[in-house]
């Protein structure tokens, strides 16, 4: 029987242009670490928040997202026993990487070794996506599984394919020190409906970005990020990624990036955090020009950077570290 269980998630990067709520990938850097223990006696969740970002976690169980993700699990086993969980909190909250989801998962896969389950990669995958607004699952399943993903959540059963990434594939983080409200209010702002011809852009971009994952063409995909004919304009018109922000003047960086440097940027996630992604291929004087670029913006239109991270994407999903 196991005690104790400790698992490395990922954070993650979702939407990845035009695929919003559908696309998503699991970033190498950075990962948390959490663990979950039963408690000898006693009953319900108990929290502990460690590591760099522990003052932006709630301890208390009905907001923590490990924890209510938990909760479901607690509910499918019908046991009734005391669990702990412990989260190093080391990717940053709120700011679009994913780290809810990555607690979400981490909770569920140390809870089903801990309460002695047998889940499928689908209840994992709704029970963490159950902490996320909207159950918004883009997020859990690239923590969850690794890789790039398609997921299609609103089906009575889901529906996903899990793609390796690309080898060639760089990316940069830069995280913006502007804090956004939540992801909530986020998802709130896009409550309008997209025209036509936005609706036929994002349907043939996704598509393409889809395709040229699976055949790894970063050409495409340099060209087709950026290029989210909705979502990502409307929050930035209602001041989502900084306040100095609109859809203009993040439209002028991603063609300069693009044309330029060869790096292509889009939003990660609900933001603010900028995504930038790049051929490895082509050296990396051009990408540190890049971020040199973007970065002196942030700072003068968007109130400073908080911090800039050089990362890939990675396979590996959520991995089980240590068991006792
Ligand atoms: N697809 C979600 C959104 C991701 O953009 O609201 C949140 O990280």
């Amino acid at each position: 029987m196991v005690r104790r269980s400790s698992v490395r998630v990922p954070s993650s990067t979702a939407n990845i242009g035009p695929g919003f709520d559908a696309f998503s990938m699991a970033l190498k850097e950075p990962y948390m670490d959490l663990s979950v223990e039963a408690l000898e006696g006693a009953e319900g969740i108990v929290v502990d928040v460690q590591g760099p970002y522990r003052g932006l976690v709630p301890k208390e169980p009905q907001r923590n997202a490990a924890a209510k993700a938990l909760k479901q699990l607690i509910e499918l086993s019908g046991k009734r026993l005391g669990l702990k969980i412990t989260i190093n909190a080391s990717i940053p909250v709120a700011k679009g990487l994913g780290s809810s989801g990555a607690e979400a998962v981490g909770a569920v896969v140390a809870g089903e070794r801990v309460l002695g389950l047998d889940l499928t990669v689908e209840e994992r995958i709704r029970a963490a996506s159950s902490a996320e607004p909207g159950h918004h699952a883009d997020n859990v399943i690239a923590s969850l599984l690794g890789g790039f993903n398609i997921i299609d959540n609103s089906l009575e059963s889901l529906t996903y394919l899990n793609l390796k990434p690309p080898e060639n594939m760089g990316a940069v983080v830069i995280i913006p020190s502007f804090v956004k409200k939540s992801t909530d209010e986020a998802r709130k702002a896009l409550n309008q409906q997209p025209m036509l011809k936005e609706y036929v852009q994002a349907l043939s971009r996704a598509s393409m970005i889809a395709a040229a994952i699976a055949q790894g063409r970063m050409d495409l995909l340099l060209k087709l990020i950026p290029l989210d004919p909705f979502i990502e304009k409307v929050r930035a018109d209602a001041g989502l990624y900084g306040e100095g922000y609109n859809w203009e003047s993040l439209l002028e960086e991603k063609k300069k990036l693009l044309n330029e440097y060869g790096v292509a940027l889009c939003i990660s996630g609900s933001g603010p955090s900028r995504f930038l992604i790049y051929d490895i291929r082509r050296g990396m004087d051009r990408v540190e020009r890049a971020v040199e670029y973007l970065s002196e913006r942030i700072e003068r239109m968007a109130g400073g950077v908080e911090r800039i991270i050089y990362t890939r994407p990675t396979a590996q999903g959520a991995k089980i570290t240590e068991e006792r």
